[in-house]
């Protein structure tokens, strides 16, 4: 094991109460520190599965999970683990407890006995690292999903985590609220050197990521760079998912016989790469 990395799995399978078949099987992954991991994979291909396992909500039927080098087993390490690997959901109403912002972001520290002193401090930081201090006295019902969602990794920041699981947590909100979290996630992954693992169905964003994993049926099925894996569109169609536009245009181009290289991910690449294609016409 690596001891810089943050997450480590190791064989590991899990089967839900009473299900025939198990939900996770096989599963190895290290999540570095400081890197963006994209999770990517269709409907009930286990991803969810995967980050309450990361987070200890479940155990492994088989195999282990160590965060920052924590057997998930452990039950007497269970809210250690929780405060260094914190999670935020799909749904940005199921998240918020207290009817005023800032109690919101205390709420988890609450638990853990955190001085008061030390948790105004907390507050005022993390709020300002989701660019939300503005709203602290706020209601979070008043607050639009992007928002809520902010507040939501701000009570997570607050914990001083090393490692945030963000589970499809743009997936309720509309394009701005989607680009305002990502913003914000990567912002706290550079600036705080915070390890992300970003579960998504959107392409666009995973492309964003540093490295890549697809779940399909419970397993790894393809990993790597985001130029390395959305290249496979073949694959990634056969495995029920899209392919980030652009690369999609380029695949689409070089069936076609133009000479596209095939790792476009942006339109910025797209452009360079006809303006390129152009010049030697
Ligand atoms: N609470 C549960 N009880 C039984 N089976 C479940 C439960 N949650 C998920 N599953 C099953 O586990 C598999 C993986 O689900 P999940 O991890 O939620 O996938 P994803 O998040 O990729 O959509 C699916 O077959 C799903 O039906
Ligand atoms: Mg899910």
């Amino acid at each position: 094991m690596d001891q810089s990395d943050k997450i480590v799995v190791q064989g590991v399978c899990y089967t839900y109460q009473d299900a025939p078949d198990a939900a996770l099987c096989g599963v190895d992954l290290s999540v570095h520190a400081g890197e963006f991991l994209a999770v990517l994979g269709h409907n009930g291909s286990g991803k969810s599965t995967l980050a309450k396992l990361m987070n200890a909500l479940y155990v492994p039927t088989e195999g282990h999970i160590w965060v920052v080098g924590m057997d998930t087993r452990n039950d007497a390490l269970v809210y250690d683990i929780r405060q260094h690997a914190g999670m935020v959901f799909q749904n940005p109403d199921n998240q918020l407890v207290a009817t005023v912002v800032e109690e919101d972001v205390a709420f988890g520290m609450e638990n853990i006995g955190v001085p008061p002193a030390q948790m105004r401090i907390r507050v005022d930081e993390a709020l300002r690292a989701v660019n939300m201090q503005d709203f602290r006295t706020a209601a979070p019902h008043m607050l639009s999903g992007g928002q809520k969602q902010r507040v939501a990794i701000a009570g997570v920041l607050a914990m001083q985590p090393d490692v945030i699981i963000l589970d499809e947590s743009t997936a309720m909100l509309d394009p701005a609220g989607r680009r305002e979290v990502l913003q914000t996630v990567r912002r706290l992954q550079r600036e705080k050197g915070i390890t992300i693992v970003w579960i998504t169905h959107y392409m666009d964003e995973a492309a964003q990521a540093d490295r890549v994993i697809v779940m399909n049926e419970g397993r790894i099925a393809l990993s790597g760079t985001p130029r390395e894996v959305f290249p496979q569109v073949e694959r990634l169609r056969e495995l029920r998912l899209d392919v980030p536009p652009m690369t999609e245009l380029a695949h689409d181009l070089a069936a076609a016989g133009v000479p596209v290289r095939a790792d476009v991910l942006t339109v910025e690449e797209m452009v360079e790469e006809v303006c390129r294609l152009s010049s030697k016409t």
